[in-house]
């Protein structure tokens, strides 16, 4: 089972976009796909048609429970009228967590054993972080065995950016054996505007080995998507942003292939190999890179020549 975490402790930069895109392209997979909303502010379990409290179990029960076993873990799991999407829904009350959990030894491991217990139930797991570092986010970043960092392409974003690396940093050092794997997303790309060309420039820089090599580009699509409670890939599979967000999906597939294979399912595994042969019967389009592409057009070229 994978689990990825998608984090940022910088607000509005599309994390729970990514959670609810990346989910829509798993269940077109028929890949059971189970997303953790643990945000208090619940706006992925409101995309996905919940309100806040109403349902019966919730994150919240799973942090409070005594004891922790299948059972438990799997009663806070709600099915979601996406066939093969499950949800645990945030509530407002995952607030006083931190109150709740503090000078506790262990805390920052409760959803890690939790999804341990239930590693044979999906095939990936995907959890929505609040924009705050505190014990919700730091039992995501500690569950996954792959960190997504939104980082929309503008200059304040990028600070964001540096606080969540030096997090990693920080949890890293005060456990070694925590395994840190970040992957930066770049989003709302807008090839248009010098800010999100230079930003992007600034990743590539300094974040190279950590860094997507595409964009979510900027979609309207998204807003509406989110005001229709649809992942974006189930209401129009072939609008820029959701082919974007399936470029993410197998690029990521690709690399957990790399660092921990076990944790792979076949079904999972089995979409890189559908995707390779489609690839083989097309006609060599080529993808561009899309600084080289706006900068072509700003200088009035005729756009990036291949191989030069
Ligand atoms: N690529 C995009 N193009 C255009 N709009 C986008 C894009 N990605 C996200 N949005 C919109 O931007 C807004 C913020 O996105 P989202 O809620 O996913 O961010 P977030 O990081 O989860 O925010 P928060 O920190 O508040 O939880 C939403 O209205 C969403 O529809
Ligand atoms: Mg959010």
């Amino acid at each position: 089972m994978l689990v990825w975490a998608i984090a940022s402790q910088k607000g509005g930069v599309g994390k729970t976009t990514t959670v609810a895109s990346l989910a829509g392209w798993l269940q077109k997979e028929r890949l059971r796909v189970l997303v953790i909303d643990t945000d208090p502010h619940s706006s992925l379990t409101s995309y996905l048609g919940y309100e806040d409290e109403g349902l019966d179990h919730n994150l919240y029960d799973l942090y409070s429970t005594r004891e922790l076993n299948r059972e438990t873990v799997l009663n806070c799991i709600t099915h979601t009228r996406f066939p093969g999407i499950d949800l645990i829904a945030s509530s407002m009350t995952l607030a006083t967590i931190d109150r709740q959990l503090s000078g506790r030894v262990g805390v920052g491991r409760i959803l890690s054993r939790a999804l341990d217990l239930i590693s044979d139930h999906y095939d990936v797991v995907l959890i929505d972080c609040p924009p705050v570092l505190g014990a919700l986010m730091v039992n995501a970043l500690v569950a996954s065995t792959e960190i997504l960092v939104p980082t929309q392409t503008e200059f304040l974003a990028l600070k964001g950016l540096e606080g969540m690396v030096k997090t990693f940093r920080i949890m890293h050092n005060a456990d070694p054996e925590t395994e840190i794997n970040f992957y930066i997303v770049p989003t709302m790309f807008d090839k248009r505007t010098k800010a999100s060309i230079s930003s992007l420039e600034y990743l590539k820089s300094h974040y190279h080995s950590n860094l997507w090599d595409g964009v979510v580009p900027i979609d309207t699509l998204f807003r509406e998507a989110s005001q229709r409670g649809l992942p974006i890939p189930l209401m129009d599979e072939k609008c820029r942003g959701a082919v974007a967000y399936r470029e993410l999906l197998l690029s990521l597939l690709n690399r957990e292939l790399e660092i921990c294979p076990d944790r792979v399912s076949p079904a999972t595994a089995a979409i890189l190999t559908v995707d390779d042969e489609s690839a083989d019967n097309q006609t060599g389009e080529q993808s561009v890179d899309p600084v080289a592409e706006s900068m072509g057009a700003m200088l009035g070229g005729a756009g990036p020549k291949e191989n030069v």
